[in-house]
């Protein structure tokens, strides 16, 4: 039967790589697989994949291949002996890394004669193929020309940019957007607990008031956009309170208050400069260093 789905590649099958490499078979493309400990491709295998026993040969396979292992070296040493192997092809390499070491592997793949792309995968590997999965692009437009519309089979997908670093970059702010809340959420849990109460008695309360905090990035967004700081509805001398009796209570409960300290730092490092009525999202100006 005839397919004119294109061959892919896809080196590294850990818990992501596994899931993208069934996505591509589930939707008929050739897949051809290799992993370090080659045990890990045998599930794939009875899906149809075709195993092979070094990265050069799932290189030569298919035009669209694809790392999915620990980070930007890894990927690099795994594809250096098939370097010249590269030329012609795509590499779309979703292995996470810092922007900068991602913008340094595509000029490494570009040099060898690969077109690249960089994907930031935000979803865990069980939500790949659902419009759960947020799969975030940037590098060469032609390569996303080429393969986009075929990698929408993925989740729900979006080119941002020809600077390859910027799926990263986007990925990396969001990351740092869930951190807050969730190891805020965890340190709010710990001192509830110290009254016996129960994480599931707090959670309902959780989700309601988080959800309502996500209606106030607009108006953050805003201030910051005008860097007009004067008018905001969270002024600074209001979170400073709230952030001290936090980290007070926190002792006196005898729970760790590392979560608060840094911005409770930042908040503080702002009033230095800024009017206590200002916005509390003036704090990003002290981020970038300005004044
Ligand atoms: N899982 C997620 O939810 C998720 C979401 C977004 C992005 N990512 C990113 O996707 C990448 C893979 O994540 P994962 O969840 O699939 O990780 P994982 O389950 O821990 O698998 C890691 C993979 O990398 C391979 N590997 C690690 N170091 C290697 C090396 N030095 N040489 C050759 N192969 C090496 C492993 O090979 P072995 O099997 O031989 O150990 C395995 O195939 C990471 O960069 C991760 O940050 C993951």
């Amino acid at each position: 039967m005839s397919n004119d789905k294109t061959p892919v590649s896809v080196i590294g099958l850990g818990r992501l790589g596994a899931a993208l490499a069934a996505a591509f078979l589930a939707d008929g493309h050739p897949t051809t697989v290799w992993n370090r400990s080659p045990e890990k491709a045998a599930p794939l295998e009875a899906k149809g994949a075709k195993v092979v026993a070094s990265v050069t040969e799932a290189v030569a396979a298919s035009p669209l291949v694809l790392t999915v292992v620990l980070d930007h070296a890894a990927a690099r040493s795994l594809l250096e002996p098939a370097a010249d192997d590269l030329s012609g092809r795509t590499l779309l390499n979703v292995s996470s890394s810092t922007p900068d070491d991602i913008r340094a592997l595509a000029e490494w793949a570009t040099s060898h004669g690969a077109d690249y792309l960089d994907a930031a995968v935000m979803a865990v590997p069980q939500a790949i193929g659902t419009p759960d999965a947020q799969v975030l692009f940037s590098g060469s437009a032609n390569a996303y020309e080429r393969y986009g519309s075929e990698l929408e089979i993925l989740g729900t997908t979006r080119y941002l940019a020809a600077d390859p670093g910027v799926a990263e970059l986007f990925s990396m702010g969001l990351l740092s957007a869930a951190y807050g809340t969730l190891f805020g959420y965890v340190h709010g849990v710990a001192l509830l607990d110290s009254a016996n109460v129960k994480p599931t008695e707090f959670l309902g309360m959780a989700v309601q008031w988080l959800n309502g905090m996500l209606a106030f990035l607009p108006s953050l967004t805003r201030e910051i956009e005008t860097r007009d700081y004067t008018s905001g509805e969270s002024s600074l001398e209001i979170n400073l309170h709230a952030l001290e009796y936090i980290e007070a209570a926190s002792h006196d409960a005898g729970v760790d208050p590392g979560f608060v300290l840094p911005t409770l730092d930042l908040v503080r490092k702002r009033l230095e400069v800024a009017e206590p009525v200002h916005s509390v999202a003036g704090v990003f100006e002290t981020m970038l260093g300005r004044t």
